[in-house]
């Protein structure tokens, strides 16, 4: 039998934007299912604090999303502590600038199956139970080059143009289960993904933006809990862009 609290998994909870979604869950009083890879120390540091301040139950696994196996060991471990998750929120995703010539086969693939094969494998995990209980919601955190494509990030762009059609085609087949499925195509993110940029592109880039600078993860969290509740509960299939008017 499941407790009354609501319950979250977020892949990627380590990062700039993973950290702010998982505040704004914590804040709201669910139980936490924290996904890392590499940075497993900080998502250790981060649970402790948020576990602190919010006194909300947070459980931490390590799983690497491009690895189909992974993802269903990690899904094991999460349904054998709740069988009844009620939001997945898929942001695990890495960055790739190059210019397509430069790019290998084993680039390609893992960009790909970072990006798009663990939405796949995280929504085929989570679906059973959700459709069991006709209800749930899912969240990809995708990006504006999925709309329009952006020079030098191919691969990129392709991977989340990919989540795009993905989350309206998979909104629509889960729908009459109750379940809804919706992405939002960010703009540029102040986050660790940027932090190659020097201090003159930011710069440069910030005032190419109508908005004049950039998202803060905190914008793209406070969008994913809209998205993940009640509020939004006649959306589905849909991709909302969240990119200060730069496109
Ligand atoms: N920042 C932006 O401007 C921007 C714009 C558009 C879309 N987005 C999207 O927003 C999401 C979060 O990005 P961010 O800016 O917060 O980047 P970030 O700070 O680099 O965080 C990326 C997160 O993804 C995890 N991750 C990467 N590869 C993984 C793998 N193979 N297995 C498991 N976890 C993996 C990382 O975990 P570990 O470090 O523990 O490996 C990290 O927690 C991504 O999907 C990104 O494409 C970002």
């Amino acid at each position: 039998m499941k407790d009354q609290i609501p319950s979250v998994i977020i892949t990627g909870a380590s990062g700039g934007i993973g950290k702010k979604i998982t505040e704004r869950f914590a804040r709201g009083g669910y139980r936490l299912f924290l996904q890392g890879n590499r940075h497993m120390e900080d998502l250790h540091t981060l649970a402790s604090t948020f576990k602190n301040t919010y006194h909300v139950p947070i459980h931490i696994l390590q799983a690497d999303v491009s690895d189909y196996a992974s993802v269903d060991k990690m899904f094991q471990q999460i349904l054998a502590e709740d069988p009844a998750p009620d939001v997945l929120v898929n942001n695990a995703g890495i960055a790739f600038f190059s210019l397509l010539q430069d790019m290998s086969e084993a680039d390609w693939d893992l960009v790909m199956n970072t990006n798009v094969k663990s939405v796949f494998a995280c929504c085929k995990a989570v679906l059973p139970s959700m459709i069991a209980r006709q209800r749930g919601s899912i969240i990809n955190i995708s990006s504006m080059w999925g709309n329009v494509g952006s020079s030098m990030e191919v691969a990129y762009s392709a991977s989340k143009g990919a989540i795009n059609a993905f989350t309206r085609a998979l909104g629509k087949e889960v729908a009459p289960s109750g379940i809804r499925i919706n992405a939002i195509a960010c703009g540029v993110i102040d986050t660790p993904m940027n932090h190659c940029l020097s201090p003159e592109d930011r710069q440069a880039l910030a005032e190419e933006i109508p908005a004049g600078r950039f998202g803060r993860p905190e914008e793209v969290a406070d969008l994913t809990w809209f998205l993940a509740g009640p509020e939004s509960s006649y959306m589905n299939a849909q991709v909302l862009t969240l990119d200060g008017a730069y496109l």
